[in-house]
């Protein structure tokens, strides 16, 4: 019998793994959105009801970054029939853990269940690069490693530029996200659109040591290289509360570096333990509790199974 009614989970991702703007991305156990999606012969795409968002998000169609991957997908599909979508916040807003990422996927991986599964989850991620699109931009960083879990090398948006990389044993990520939203457009128009020859140099040749430190599971120079951007968090580092601090604190109680999170305002703290990712969450939460900040802290590690189906009936 069809499937009429499909649920998905979506994890948080952090984007660029420091020097990796738009191209790397990993996945994170915990936090996610979900979204439940039914057809209905109206054409149209309703969204019937989004939780956990206090009301900011916007209900019509064509606005949601979640109705709008899933109508790439109809389309795609040529459907005739439209859809109802019951969205779940689970990740907060322009907080750098790819909430419009994890929403983008959720629907569209919902929706490819009603199908029957036809395409896999790299196939689905042009679809989801167009909910994305809608206030991020078009870069993958997120909606890669939401769809497929792990770390992943986004170089391009055709199945043979999607890699999965190794996950370091050992991998702690500690992260703070204060309460001010930064908005990724905003963080975007901060960015230099030209760098010179030579931090060219320097950024690839960091870029490349991430990726050869996982591949040879080695914490010690996957911490050091994430830290080595010279382009993108010097550009954006006034929008990010604390970030020294953070930076400092997070160190002194263990920490192997700290870096931005996607486009912030979110921080990460790479460890090499469990019992130093939580000092370093604790540590790194006080710091905005003592400037009168609120700030949400996870102490967690790298999601390997990426978006999932939980119901289909
Ligand atoms: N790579 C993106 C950025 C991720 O840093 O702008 C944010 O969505």
């Amino acid at each position: 019998m069809a499937i009429t009614r499909a649920e998905a989970f979506a994890p948080a991702t952090v984007a660029n793994l420091g020097v990796g703007f738009d191209i790397l991305g990993l996945a994170i156990e915990g936090m996610g959105d979900r979204a439940v999606v039914e057809f209905q012969d109206n054409p149209e795409i309703l969204i019937t009801d989004i939780e956990g968002d206090d009301g900011k998000l916007p209900r019509e169609a064509d606005k949601n970054v979640a109705s709008v991957s899933a109508r790439a997908f109809l389309d795609h599909m040529g459907e005739k029939r439209g859809l109802k979508i019951k969205l779940f916040k689970g990740l907060p807003l322009a907080s750098g853990l790819g909430s419009s990422a994890a929403s983008s996927v959720v629907s569209v991986v919902a929706l490819n269940k009603l199908y029957g599964e036809p395409f896999t989850y790299e196939q689905l991620l042009p679809f989801c690069l167009e909910g994305e699109a809608l206030v991020s931009g078009y870069h993958a960083d997120n909606v890669g490693p939401c769809l497929l879990g792990g770390i992943t090398l986004i170089a391009g948006i055709t199945v043979d530029a999607i890699q999965q990389l190794p996950v370091p044993d050992n991998l702690h990520l500690a992260l703070v996200t204060p309460d001010v939203a930064v908005p990724t457009a905003e963080a975007r128009a901060v960015l230099p659109t030209e760098v010179s020859l030579k931090t060219m140099i320097y950024q690839t040749g960091q870029v490349a040591r991430v990726i050869d430190a996982l591949h040879r599971n080695d914490l010690e120079a996957l911490a050091d290289g994430m830290e080595k951007d010279m382009v993108v968090e010097p550009a954006r580092a006034n929008l990010m509360p604390y970030l020294e601090e953070v930076r400092f604190e997070s160190k002194r109680v263990g920490a192997m570096s700290v870096f931005i999170g996607g486009a912030g305002p979110t921080l990460c703290a790479l460890c090499d333990s469990k019992e130093i990712a939580d000092k370093t969450a604790e540590t790194m939460k006080a710091i905005y509790v003592d400037a009168g900040m609120d700030a949400l802290v996870q102490s967690t590690h790298v999601d390997r199974r990426g978006a999932i189906v939980t119901m289909s009936e």
